[in-house]
């Protein structure tokens, strides 16, 4: 049998934009490394801390009734800085100083490419847990905090729609997502939403404010007065919901309003999905040290836990759900040509 180095301390950041369900993977890594022996410290504010030897012990009464909030309670932060060759280094440095074996990254792609240069300086092992409401990493079906930011969506979306009928109104709501439309296809179609802009849509065939304008006139041909409610991914437009709202009211003299949805939607109680995969990703990550494991993310692909390589996960792309797109843009679409065959 090969002799296995005897681990004994892990450490664990949360990085880039907080995620609801992050407080309930660091509660899992920290309550795993209990289980299996392992000291473990958290360093606050993601790689700012880390730079700034700014750590604190953690054991499991310090996780206690945490998994029910959402932010993190060791913060996170973006860091700049964390790109530069020296930075990784004089990470590299101060984890060898703390005797870490094994560092947990829970974060997006920004933390995993953080994840992926400090591994270069650094001999111990890295672990990603894959915690972004944005939806954006290859390799698992789902990253934690998704869920919940789909849910504030879709509720939030459901109260415009009240106002929207009352007043025959245009509402555009945005949503975040930065590059990727999955809170805007998912909160769509949840809320039955008459069109969504989304950048992998953007991306092939840019819309017009014509063709904007044309749908918006031929859905209310085929049904009449009533509201008519788009979810906007942000950036997909230039100025964005108050710009696209301003040009629909005042050059094509359609009642509309924007709604900005915001960092709304990183907060409250994270839903039961996400608090449910990031128990089982903080625990998967701190197993997979225990493997011998580095430079994976820790994932579930059909609720089976993976191990994916971390350039993976931002250089591959999950694409958005297909017959989503087709059901929301055919079945759904009020002014779709009919048909009677498959
Ligand atoms: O990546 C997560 C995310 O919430 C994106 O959806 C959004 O574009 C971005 O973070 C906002 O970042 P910040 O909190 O730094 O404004």
């Amino acid at each position: 049998m090969s002799e296995q180095k005897q681990l004994t301390r892990i450490a664990v950041l949360t990085s880039g934009g907080d995620a609801p369900g992050m407080n309930a993977a660091l509660r899992a890594v920290v309550l795993a490394a209990e289980h299996y022996e392992l000291q473990v410290i958290g360093f606050k504010h993601g790689y700012q801390g880390l730079l700034e030897n700014d750590f604190l012990p953690l054991c499991a009464a310090d996780v206690q009734h945490i998994l029910q909030y959402s932010g993190t309670i060791i913060k996170s932060a973006r860091c700049a800085r964390f790109k530069e060759v020296e930075a990784a280094q004089q990470a590299a440095a101060i984890l060898d100083q703390h005797g870490i074996d094994g560092l947990v990254v829970i974060g997006g792609d920004g933390s995993f490419r953080g994840a992926e240069h400090l591994a270069n300086y650094w001999s111990g092992q890295i672990i990603g847990v894959p915690g972004t409401i944005d939806n954006d990493l290859y390799g698992t079906d789902v990253t934690i905090g998704f869920t919940t930011a789909v849910a504030i969506a879709m509720d939030a979306l459901d109260k415009i729609r009240d106002t929207a009928d009352a007043m025959d109104r245009v509402f555009i709501v945005e949503v975040m997502g930065r590059h990727a439309g999955f809170i805007g296809l998912n909160s769509g179609v949840a809320a039955g939403a008459e069109r969504m802009i989304l950048p992998e849509l953007q991306k092939d065939k840019p819309l017009t404010i014509a063709a904007i304008v044309k749908h918006i006139e031929r859905v209310k041909q085929v049904r009449g007065d009533g509201s008519y409610v788009m979810v906007l991914s942000e950036h997909q437009w230039p100025g964005g919901a108050v710009a696209l709202a301003e040009q629909l009211e005042a050059q094509h003299g359609l009642p509309c309003r924007p709604c900005l949805l915001g960092h709304i939607q990183r907060g409250g109680s994270p839903a039961p999905a996400d608090r449910i995969i990031a128990s089982e990703l903080g625990v998967h990550a701190v197993e997979l040290i225990l493997q011998g494991q580095t430079r994976v993310m820790a994932g579930l692909q059909a609720n089976q836990l993976v191990a994916i390589p971390l350039p993976e996960t931002w250089q591959k792309k999950n694409p958005l759900n297909a017959n989503l797109l087709r059901i929301s843009q055919d079945i759904f679409n009020p002014v779709k040509k009919r048909q009677n065959t498959l």
